[in-house]
């Protein structure tokens, strides 16, 4: 039999997505081993890769390349062949480090396991409980607001005169209630309540207790339990109710005439991006499914969800007046967020327009 002639279409493209993506997936492993491992806690302070060696329990050449790799990636500084943490690891990866955010790995973990056995994934119907599934979810994402925008979204509210003026407080969909501690530290004679899901109320009483705040609770589920009245503010920062319709008409006949309807959200644009990244992000979001709020097709949209022209004037037609528009990364070159991410302040009036 003749040996087959070169084909004329090069394997090298195929070969290079192959060997890319095994690259990126090589430092993710590396990554996580080496928080698995503690490893930055070994390196608060210059250690050779031999002594590392020793602490980890791995081959000595195995920390020499992990350390070599890690410094390349910029979580290690080297230095006369020793080896510490750089700024950044020693602030996030480092568990003695009241930032670190080490906690959130188990979510990736969780993710990357669904990643790992995609076939299966796709082929299965993975449903989370909502009431299990935030109780985590607001642990990490109260690691990445102490670190993101935390301080600015608490200014912004916090120098509004209709802050300045209020009574009573509320925040929907709280989940560690970090934004409204850090408000009614601010204004202690602020009657500040969280309102989230029962099981992530429990997480949000610790947060509070932690940081002896006067925070209150309620526990319900936004979809089908009442907020209360008499508000002066209504807060919102990323949770599945933030853009839809039914919530804004809830959230207006819970507030004072005056009173401010300030929510935080990811409004995607109207036409999907083609690109990768968007690609990527909305198939995992498809991969799972919420037992009470229903998933939209793209990432962090959910079914009912009004696009972002349409939500201001659902609420401007329900009589609210739109104060003032902020892009969250606008806040501050340390927020984190996306070009997506918006603040809208929207204030009560007497006029319905429908
Ligand atoms: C993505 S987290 C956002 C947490 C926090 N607001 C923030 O911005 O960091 C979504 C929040 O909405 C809450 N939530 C989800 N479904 C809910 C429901 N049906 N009723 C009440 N709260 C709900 C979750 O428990 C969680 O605290």
């Amino acid at each position: 039999m003749e040996l087959p002639k070169r084909p004329d279409v090069p394997y090298k493209e195929l070969e290079d997505i192959f060997e890319n993506s095994l690259s990126q997936l090589k430092i993710f492993h590396i990554l996580k081993s080496s928080i698995d491992l503690k490893l930055y806690d070994h390196l608060k302070d210059y250690k050779s890769f031999e002594e590392i060696s020793e602490l980890i329990n791995i081959k000595p050449i195995l920390s020499y390349y992990i350390l070599e790799i890690l410094t390349k990636l910029r979580l290690v500084e080297k230095n006369d062949e020793l080896y510490r943490n750089s700024e950044i690891s020693n602030l996030y990866l480092n568990n003695d480090s009241i930032y670190c955010i080490n906690k959130g790995f188990v979510l990736t973990t969780d993710k990357v396991n669904m990643w790992e056995d995609l076939t299966n994934t796709m082929k299965g119907d993975i449903k989370r409980n909502d009431n299990n599934h935030f109780p985590l979810i607001i642990q990490v994402m109260g690691e990445n607001t102490i670190s993101g925008d935390l301080y600015d979204v608490v200014d912004l509210i916090s120098n509004l005169n209709e802050f300045k003026d209020s009574k009573r407080f509320l925040e929907i969909g709280g989940g560690h209630g970090f934004y409204t501690i850090a408000l009614n530290r601010i204004k202690p004679d602020l009657e500040a309540f969280v309102f989230d899901l029962p099981n992530v109320i429990i997480e949000t009483k610790k947060y509070i207790e932690k940081y002896n705040s006067k925070v209150k609770t309620i526990a319900g589920d936004f979809y089908t339990d009442s907020f209360g009245k008499n508000f002066d503010i209504i807060f919102s920062s990323y949770n599945p109710s933030g853009k839809n319709p039914d919530i804004a008409k809830k959230v207006y006949e819970s507030l004072n005439i005056g009173g401010l309807f300030i929510t935080k959200q990811n409004f995607p644009n109207e036409k999907e991006e083609d690109n990768l990244e968007e690609l990527l992000s909305n198939f995992e979001w498809n991969l799972t499914s919420l037992t009470k709020s229903k998933k939209g097709k793209r990432t962090f949209t959910f079914k009912k969800d009004l696009f972002f022209k349409d939500y201001l004037l659902f609420l401007e037609n329900l009589g609210f007046e739109i104060l003032n528009v902020y892009n969250v990364i606008d806040l501050s070159p340390l927020a984190i967020a996306t070009i997506n991410d918006k603040i809208v302040v929207a204030k009560k009036t007497e006029i319905k327009n429908k």
